[in-house]
């Protein structure tokens, strides 16, 4: 079994997971770089480990029990277990649109990534995280998510139409928050992370902060000592109210 601790980041062949994975990798991590798309994730295995990092791709399609149960057993059959995952996978669904428009298939669709696939990934991987000395669970959240943002009509993030995407991931939050307490006292940490708007294909090429910039907040929580915090969700600038 290898020294180094394992990191599982899912949809991390681009945008914000990539970077997770790269800075956990610069951290001394073994990353295995979660891909719906294989040759996707091996391209940008191949990138970190050219960069001298210690990465590989990992097929993962979160919506997929059988893609999901085959990663959590080739990771058990190659390292006994997993030290930390990071739930970055998320889409905003085509036709995502306001309360009075959105369509149930949209919806349906937001659901199916942001929060169940999310929860199903994270209980496949849990008996691999529970074999880990002190596990860390960093899912990926958003303002947007934010009841007192979107519920500030002063603020930017109540004027953005996408119940899908704001609805899932507000559930993510809740999903933190219970297996946070689920976990407690068992030494595995549970929070979210707010990467902010960042320059990606899902935040558009214009926005303000980099990929890098995002990925460092959920960096932070999954290398949380053992006094850290769990069931938050944190930005770059600390604790988010709900
Ligand atoms: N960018 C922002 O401004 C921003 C702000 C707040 C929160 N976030 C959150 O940060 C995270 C990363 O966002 P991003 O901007 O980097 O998005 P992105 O560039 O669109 O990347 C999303 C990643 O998720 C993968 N993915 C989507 N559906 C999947 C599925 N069913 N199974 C496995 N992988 C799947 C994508 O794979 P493919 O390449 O195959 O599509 C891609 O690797 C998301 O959770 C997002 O909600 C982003």
């Amino acid at each position: 079994m290898t020294e180094k601790k394992i990191a599982l980041v899912t949809g991390a062949n681009k945008g914000i997971g990539k970077e997770i994975a790269r800075q956990l990798g610069e951290a001394g991590f073994v990353v295995l770089v979660g891909s719906r798309d294989l040759a996707r994730g091996e391209a940008a295995a191949k990138e970190l480990v050219a960069e001298g990092l210690d990465a590989a791709a990992v097929q993962l399609e979160v919506t997929d029990e059988r893609s999901v149960q085959a990663a959590a057993e080739m990771i058990e059959r190659k390292y006994g277990r997993l030290d930390v995952i990071v739930n970055n996978a998320a889409i905003i669904p085509v036709g995502d649109d306001a309360v009075s428009r959105v369509e149930s298939d949209v919806l349906r669709e937001a659901f199916e990534t942001n929060v169940i696939g999310l929860v199903g990934t994270t209980r496949a991987m849990l008996p691999l995280l529970r074999k880990a000395e002190s596990a860390r669970i960093v899912n990926l959240s958003t303002s947007l998510a934010s009841f007192s943002q979107v519920g500030d009509p002063e603020s930017r993030m109540s004027t953005v139409l996408t119940l899908g995407y704001n609805s899932s991931k507000a559930a993510v939050n809740m999903v933190t928050v219970m297996l946070a307490n689920e976990l407690r006292g068992s030494g595995i940490l549970v929070n979210a992370a707010d990467p902010g708007n960042c320059a990606t294909d899902m935040g558009g090429w214009d926005a303000a902060r980099t990929p890098a910039q995002g990925a460092s907040v959920a960096v932070r929580l999954a290398m949380l000592g053992a006094d850290g915090p769990t069931g938050e969700v944190h930005a770059e600038a600390g604790r988010l109210a709900w």
